[in-house]
């Protein structure tokens, strides 16, 4: 039985036993469940070590439309979990906070799309991934930014494309391949933060270090990045690379597993514009990631909520975009 408060806060904060292995009781309902737990980068490291697969926002989409458990535990955020639903949609999809959300994808509101859509006919719709499902409907191409150029790049170089939310992910898009796109003015409350001063500093006390950067950086953080990519594309560089340090400007979650795969290396923070509350904070975190926690883990398998549904109409159309991204990537 769900509990109204439940449904009111978005996530079930039932206490558990303190005694109780959590990590282990976690894997026990998901043998018992057919359940897998898929976790994007930027959640805790407890998590990313009890996930059955830990990925991209790229990777988790290939995993979700591939899997064969009948139950997914989305770790990351609202539209990851939603992505997972509309690829495949007779699976459970759960995910631990319906709070978990993206500034990204706030960014973008269907009803606005459409208006922008509306005044520029003739244009098609390449959506970032970090889009709600109603935006997807609206759109004729998804992307990510594992794969945003190749995609992108599969369009004629005369056609002319709306490309949104991220306007630094487009802007660099656009300097890459010379396109003109039409460019939504979202971004990342996260990446938009990274300090460039922070960055020459670093620089100048690891002088030999590799300087990588998330594609939803803006362009002069990006300007002075060796790596450029997803956060998938900045750790198989790390692991691939004779380097020994690398300053990295990403949700700081990706160095659990940059450390992790690479325990003789060092991985240094990109810290913030400005330090929060003048505390030295040394890295920037995505607190919508950070909602999700064994806890919640552990009640939403228990409880088999909270629960993603699609209303059925956006989803036959968000659907679309997101299988053409996969067949041109
Ligand atoms: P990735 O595509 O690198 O997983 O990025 C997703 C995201 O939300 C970045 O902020
Ligand atoms: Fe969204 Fe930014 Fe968080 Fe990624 S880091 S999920 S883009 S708010």
């Amino acid at each position: 039985m769900i509990k109204e408060e439940w449904k009111a806060k978005g996530y079930i904060d039932e206490p558990v036993d303190p005694a109780l292995d959590l990590k282990k009781e976690i894997r026990r309902l998901c043998e018992e469940k057919d359940a897998i737990i898929l976790a994007h980068y930027y959640t805790i490291g407890d998590i990313q070590d009890i996930a059955d697969f830990v990925g991209d926002s790229l990777a988790l989409a290939r995993k979700a439309a591939e899997t064969k458990a009948k139950v997914m535990v989305m770790c990351g955020v609202h539209f990851m979990a939603e992505t997972c639903k509309l690829l495949s949609p007779d699976k459970m999809v759960l995910t631990p906070d319906l709070n978990a959300g993206c500034s990204l994808a706030d960014s973008c509101k269907a009803e606005d799309l459409k208006k922008y859509k509306e005044e520029h006919p003739g244009y098609q719709v390449i959506s970032y991934v970090n889009t709600t499902a109603a935006v997807k409907a609206l759109t004729d191409c998804v992307v990510t930014s594992g794969n945003a150029k190749k995609v992108i790049d599969a369009f004629p170089k005369d056609a002319k494309l709306i490309f949104g939310p991220d306007y630094n992910l487009g802007n660099y898009i656009n300097s890459v391949t010379g396109r003109k796109m039409l460019l939504w003015n979202g971004g990342c409350h996260v990446h938009e933060k990274f300090s460039v001063d922070e960055i020459v500093r670093l620089k100048k006390e690891h002088p030999h270090a590799v300087v990588m950067a998330h594609l939803e950086c803006k362009a002069p953080v990006l300007a002075m990045a060796d790596v450029k990519g997803s956060t998938a594309t900045m750790l198989k560089y790390a692991q691939q690379s004779d380097a020994r340090e690398f300053i990295v400007a990403t949700e700081a979650g990706i160095l659990h597993e940059m450390q992790r795969t690479c325990p003789d290396k060092t991985f240094i923070p990109v810290p913030p514009e400005v330090s929060e509350g003048g505390l030295g904070c040394s890295c920037n975190e995505c607190e919508y990631m950070k909602m999700n926690t064994l806890q919640k883990i552990y009640n939403t398998l228990k409880y088999e909520w909270p629960q993603i549904e699609i209303d059925p109409a956006i989803a036959r159309d968000a659907v679309k975009p997101i299988e053409k991204m996969l067949r041109l990537s």
